[in-house]
């Protein structure tokens, strides 16, 4: 695989190298969509499968349901024939490449979940051909790719590094950020082999400015749950420190905007309802996982996730606390939740802490709505919630509650309609509404 000066050279490379290898993508979701049309838009032939009707039928239409990839781009992929979609999994009998994009939940008690993984380690195994290239990019507990991957893909007789090459490049896109994208955000690569790597590089090279080799797949497993871990640990400190002012009578957001003005060693975190969405509440809890598989307990894991997954019920608390100040009680009282989307600007509401506010809201006796730009039904508890107006829920709450702060409320237009508000995303620093009382999460009351 390597010519007498050195340099790699294989097939498959040639055919990366000229934009001519044939890429499958396992899993049409908020990742693997995005990559499709990247490698799509990069000139390759990619069909993605993706085992939902719906989410398959949708694309087929030429619908996009990431907000991040507007249809447009979608069809113009589709109608310049670089791009399928496929609910069957027999197109990976004759792709070059094949990248695995499926999810990896946790149990409630932090068991990562591993089975669409497997799924798809059983379809790409039953299509397994030499010179194929495969890549896990869902994030996993470090020894997935070796560990679990592999021995499927070896079990009918073509070898790794030899016959077929395995690859983890963890995934780092960030929905709704319009700038850090899959082509400018550098992609991290390690290898079962040196040569996977290199070939799993060449890969990545033709959509991203920059590939980060690391040296096994192992560690490029780890380096995901490091970035996730560092973001719900701080998320966690923050969360602690702004209990902490409100009973120092500060203000966090004040503290955190002082802070940051020091030009090293500080990065900002902000505290919030919770942490939601498919990576920051479950991926350091796979770590967790792992490290009690190898004897370690990690007691900063295990306070981690105490004190993200307390947030929600430390808003209920805030709310019915409010309610009192007023003389209402929190049983019966109209709560109107504002954001229900994990962050703002998407629709995603996979584990968002809102749903977790709600819940208890509910189990304490509150009327409880909802409205969201993004998100016109709610699926809680078995039940379908539908958005209520904004003008109309705001006149009928007893409280409003903000948990997440879309970009296109009006924050002083909320406050002016609302008798009471506690707003856990600081959005309505500043503004003074003329009946309204504000309690914004992280803020104390000033002695004197
Ligand atoms: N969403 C994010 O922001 C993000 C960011 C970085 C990494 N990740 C990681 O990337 C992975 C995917 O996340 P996501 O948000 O795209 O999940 P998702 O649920 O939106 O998408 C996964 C898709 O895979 C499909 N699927 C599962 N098994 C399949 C199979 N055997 N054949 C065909 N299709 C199959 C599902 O139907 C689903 O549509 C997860 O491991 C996640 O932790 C997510």
């Amino acid at each position: 695989m390597r010519s007498v000066d050195g340099a790699m050279s294989h097939p498959l490379l040639d055919k990366i190298n000229q934009g001519q290898a044939t890429v499958a993508v396992i899993g049409m979701g908020y990742v693997g969509l995005p990559l499709a049309v990247a490698f799509a838009e990069a000139g390759f032939p990619v069909v993605g499968i993706e085992q939902d009707p719906r989410r398959v039928a949708a694309l087929q239409r030429g619908e996009s349901y990431v907000e991040d990839i507007p249809s447009r781009r979608l069809v113009e992929c589709m109608q310049a024939g670089r791009l399928a979609v496929s609910a069957d999994p027999l197109p990976l009998a004759s792709v070059d490449v094949v990248i695995v994009c499926v999810q990896t939940p946790v149990s409630p008690n932090g068991e990562p979940d591993l089975s669409a993984i497997l799924r798809a380690g059983d379809a790409i195994a039953r299509h397994l051909h030499p010179g194929m290239l495969v890549v896990l990019e869902s994030t996993t507990y470090p020894g997935t790719t070796e560990e679990v991957l592999l021995p499927l893909l070896e079990r009918g007789g073509l070898r790794v590094g030899h016959d077929f090459f395995l690859a983890y490049s963890p995934e780092r896109i960030d929905p709704g950020n319009r700038q850090w994208t899959v082509q400018n955000t550098p992609k991290v690569v390690g290898g079962i082999t040196p040569f996977c790597r290199e070939i799993a590089c060449a890969l990545y090279q033709r959509v991203t400015t920059q590939v980060v080799p690391v040296a096994s797949a192992t560690t490029a497993e780890m380096v995901k749950l490091l970035e996730n871990t560092f973001r719900a640990v701080n998320i966690a400190l923050i969360n602690d420190i702004a209990l902490l002012c409100e009973r120092l009578g500060v203000d966090v957001w004040e503290v955190i905007d002082a802070a940051k003005t020091k030009p090293f060693g500080f990065m900002p975190f902000y505290p919030g309802p919770g942490v939601g969405g498919h990576c920051i509440p479950k991926d350091f809890r796979i770590l967790d996982w792992r490290a009690q598989r190898l004897g370690y307990a990690s007691r900063l894991l295990a306070e981690t996730h105490r004190i993200n997954a307390g947030m929600p019920g430390v808003v209920v608390e805030k709310v019915a606390h409010a309610l009192a100040r007023q003389g209402r009680s929190l049983a019966g009282a109209q709560v109107l939740v504002l954001g229900v989307a994990y962050k703002p600007d998407v629709a995603d509401t996979r584990d968002s802490p809102a749903l977790e506010v709600m819940r208890l809201l509910r189990e304490r006796g509150a009327e409880v709505s909802f409205h969201d730009p993004h998100v016109p039904t709610l699926h809680l508890d078995g039940a379908v919630l539908e958005r209520v107006p904004l003008e109309a829920g705001l006149a009928r709450a007893d409280c409003v509650v903000i948990i997440t702060a879309h970009s296109a409320y009006d924050w002083p237009w909320v406050v002016t309609r609302s008798r009471l508000v506690v707003d856990t995303r600081n959005a309505t620093a500043g503004i003074k509404g003329q009946d309204a009382i504000v309690v914004r999460l992280g803020v104390g009351e000033r002695r004197r």
